[in-house]
């Protein structure tokens, strides 16, 4: 049986192509001495065939990073679309707003700072609602933003969270665990047997979550 890893490369290596884009992307992040800590290639290109297939508009991200993924969410609606990007760091949100307007995205895309529960607060509070969501920041929130985001969800809505396998350690006993693998198995448990949604993981990149909410 073949390994996660070399199952990734090879998908990698046939299904994404090269993208001087998103290699600016990797490169500036690198360049602000900031964590490579992006998508995978490949998960970014399921966000956007993810989103161009269901035709969502609305999308909320938490955890913007250089703006890789953000941009990867953008190319899915086009010109017609939004993103709201929730970021810790005021600096990391300023570079991806620069990523995502050098993308062509700059006046589609929105950015909230601070701890991402208090803007999903905020946003509870403000009314508004989003048909896709993607999941990608610190892991121990993971089930108070899923929580957030079904306040804030249209029905049919699309909630992707990544990082769920731990590096394979969720599903092989025989690894070190690592300091998600834990939080990682008890969040997919609970997306799992959610009553208000179905779901699926993906073993792409470091494994994502695929859930849609019932209507
Ligand atoms: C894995 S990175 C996001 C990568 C990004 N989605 C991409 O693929 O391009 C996680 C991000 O979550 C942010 N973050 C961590 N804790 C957070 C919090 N409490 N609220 C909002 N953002 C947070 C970090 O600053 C970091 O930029």
């Amino acid at each position: 049986m073949s390994d996660l890893r070399s199952i990734n490369t090879y998908i990698d290596e046939t299904f994404v192509e090269n993208d001087e884009v998103l290699a600016e992307v990797i490169a500036s992040i690198e360049a602000e001495g900031m964590p490579s800590i992006s998508v995978s290639a490949s998960s970014g290109k399921l966000l956007t065939l993810l989103i161009a297939i269901s035709g969502a508009r609305n999308v909320l991200e938490i955890g913007a990073l250089g703006g890789y993924s953000g941009i990867c969410l953008a190319r899915g609606f086009g010109e017609d679309g939004s993103l709201t990007s929730l970021e810790l760091e005021a600096r990391y949100a300023e570079l991806a707003h620069s990523n995502l307007a050098k993308a062509g995205f700059g006046n589609q895309v929105s950015y909230m700072t601070g701890p991402a529960l208090d803007s999903l607060a905020e946003l509870e509070r403000s009314d508004k609602r989003f048909d896709f969501f993607f999941i990608d920041a610190d892991k121990e929130n993971y089930p108070n933003y899923l929580e957030g985001c079904l306040k804030i969800a249209e029905p049919g809505a699309v909630i992707l969270s990544d990082n769920v396998l731990a590096r394979g350690t969720v599903a092989d006993n025989t690894m070190e665990p690592t300091k998600n693998t834990e939080v990682m198995k008890a969040y997919n448990q609970s997306v799992a047997g959610h009553p208000r949604l179905e779901s699926i993981l993906i073993p792409l990149g470091d494994g994502v979550t695929l859930a849609r909410v019932k209507g």
